[in-house]
């Protein structure tokens, strides 16, 4: 799309706003590469320079973007220059924009910064379409920022770690984003070829990484840390002294990776029948539709929405769904709470889905509630599909089974769906042409307020925080941990508990909260 003509606005009152961000005044001298003169920009203007990155953004959009901004006053440069005071970037985490901003000379974006002469403050797409639907540049809040430094220290030799992920703390943006990122490729490598044993040794060693307390430089900071086998070694060298693993890379460019990648990121398809459609030849979502490849339901709505499922889920969507939702449970069952959990409450800022636990003071009251709220939701038209699944757990029975089993699904009341979301401003906030909404994956859980802290316990996540917290348990408690309840099954007992920290008592671990569960 190609930007409009410029043209200087003023804000909606018809004059200059106050400024809003502190900016230094004082450097209004330099020269405005892309705007008019200065004399008849809006004071706020003085003293801010965008940059709009284009990675993750694409050119077009950026262009449109860019038009936009100069259209309100604001100052857009081009190029990056020192002169830059505020980068924006979209679908972009805080490790990537610490890492482009490493890449630019040494700039780590912060809290004190955003002023010129100084380094520049990284943020969301977040923050430019609050500004641009006001009209001038708002307050940066906390979820706007992308580049809060983290405190790193020196590794020493003596350095150690406990060995299970749920006794660390690892927080969202960690200081080995370039390690992490090719481990953690071969093990989504090894899961698509069905090696979970290989997949999980990968992680395991991604994981200790990421919560290391500084950025890692010499292979022997290794010494003593969990979990770092020969091979994941082995590619972390070749990561320091190249600056690339060509095992990753390799993986990355390859036609199987590329197209296992595709079809598992179909919601409803899974590793066997992206498998089965690779050996016989289909590559794209065109060869499916070619071959007249048999769809379930779910994955006809997930191919159906696919463009829209791919583009990361941000917190604004989350609130919008948040709205929806709660409105529907509310007017079903009166006094219910909704708790959202998953990666957001992780502290994420873009997920692939939105992940909400229901439940009701009165025990009780909450069992079948989602087929009322499920109908409550479709009469508004905002039901693109659904899958819900009654309450099947039954508790002694269920934790008697074998942990394997007890391991990995729970027995909730649930609902996998995918709602019609609406966007409040869809020339901004959307790819392509403006639409002023977008299909978004929500899961809804429904607990008995009893297993409520155990069902957020298993729901926050991470997987791999999950993964270890149960293994933990098992090996080093003998208690069988999982969404539901804690178990001792030698005494044949459970041991209850009114929230999540009782649970972590419960096990003798530190409590780790939320934001620090990030393994
Ligand atoms: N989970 C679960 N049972 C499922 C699905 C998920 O117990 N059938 C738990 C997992 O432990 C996971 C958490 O719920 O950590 C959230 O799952 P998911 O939405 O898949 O992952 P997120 O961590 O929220 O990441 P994303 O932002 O990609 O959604
Ligand atoms: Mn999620
Ligand atoms: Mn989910």
């Amino acid at each position: 799309m190609a930007p409009g003509p410029l043209r200087r606005r003023k804000g909606p009152g018809g004059h200059a706003d106050p400024p809003p961000v502190p900016c230094s005044p004082s450097s209004s001298s330099s020269s405005s590469l892309s705007c008019s003169s200065s004399s008849s920009s809006p004071r706020w203007s003085s003293g801010l320079t965008l940059y709009l990155v284009e990675r993750r953004m694409g050119r077009s959009r950026r262009a449109f973007l860019s038009g936009l901004a100069r259209a309100k006053g604001f100052r857009v440069d081009d190029a990056y220059s020192p002169a830059v005071t505020h980068v924006v970037m979209e679908h972009t985490s805080a490790a990537q924009a610490a890492r482009w901003a490493q890449q630019q000379g040494g700039t780590q974006g912060g809290t004190q910064e955003g002023t010129q002469g100084g380094p520049p403050i990284l943020l969301d797409i977040t923050w430019f379409t609050d500004s641009m639907a006001a009209g001038r540049p708002v307050p940066v809040e906390g979820r706007h920022q992308l580049g809060v430094p983290l405190p790193s220290a020196e590794i020493g030799t003596d350095y150690s770690m406990p060995a299970y992920a749920c006794q660390r703390r690892t927080p969202l943006n960690h200081h080995n984003p370039r390690l992490t990122e090719a481990l953690e490729t071969l093990a989504e490598a090894a899961a698509l070829e069905g090696n979970e044993g290989r997949s999980l040794s990968f992680r395991r060693a991604a994981s200790t990484l990421k919560a290391l307390p500084g950025p890692l430089t010499r292979l022997s900071q290794l010494e003593g840390l969990p979990y770092c086998g020969a091979h994941s070694r082995g590619v972390i060298q070749e990561m320091l002294e190249d600056g690339a693993s060509r095992e990753a890379d390799g993986v990355r460019q390859s036609d199987r990776f590329r197209a296992m990648k595709l079809f598992t990121q179909i919601f409803g398809v899974g590793v066997k029948t992206a498998d089965g459609w690779y050996r016989e030849g289909l590559r794209t979502l065109g060869d499916l539709r070619e071959r007249g490849k048999k769809l379930t339901r779910m994955q006809e709505a997930g191919v159906r929405h696919y463009e829209d499922l791919k583009t990361p889920v941000e917190l604004s969507d989350v609130e919008a769904v948040r709205r929806v939702v709660e409105e529907a449970v509310l007017q079903v069952l009166p006094g219910a709470n909704i708790t959202l959990t998953g990666g957001f409450r992780r502290g994420k800022r873009h997920g692939h889905d939105v992940d909400f636990l229901i439940t009701h003071p009165e025990e009780g009251r909450e069992a079948g509630i989602l087929p009322n709220v499920m109908s409550c939701l479709e009469s508004q038209g905002l039901v693109l599909y659904q899958h819900t699944q009654e309450n099947h757990y039954c508790t002694p029975k269920a934790m008697a089974q074998p942990a394997s089993r007890t391991n990995t699904m729970d027995a909730f009341e649930r609902c996998f769906s995918i709602l019609r979301v609406s966007r409040p401003s869809p020339g901004v906030a959307s790819r392509g042409p403006p639409r002023d909404w977008k299909a978004v994956r929500v899961d809804l859980v429904v607990t008995p307020a009893s297993q409520f802290p155990f069902a957020l316990l298993g729901w926050t996540g991470s997987q791999h925080f999950e993964r270890e917290l149960r293994r933990f348990s098992r090996q080093e408690r003998k208690l069988i941990l999982n969404s539901h309840a804690l178990y001792n099954p030698e005494k044949k007992t459970f041991l209850p508990a009114a929230s999540e920290e009782e649970i972590f008592r419960h096990l003798g671990l530190e409590f780790i909260p939320p934001e620090e569960r990030n393994a």
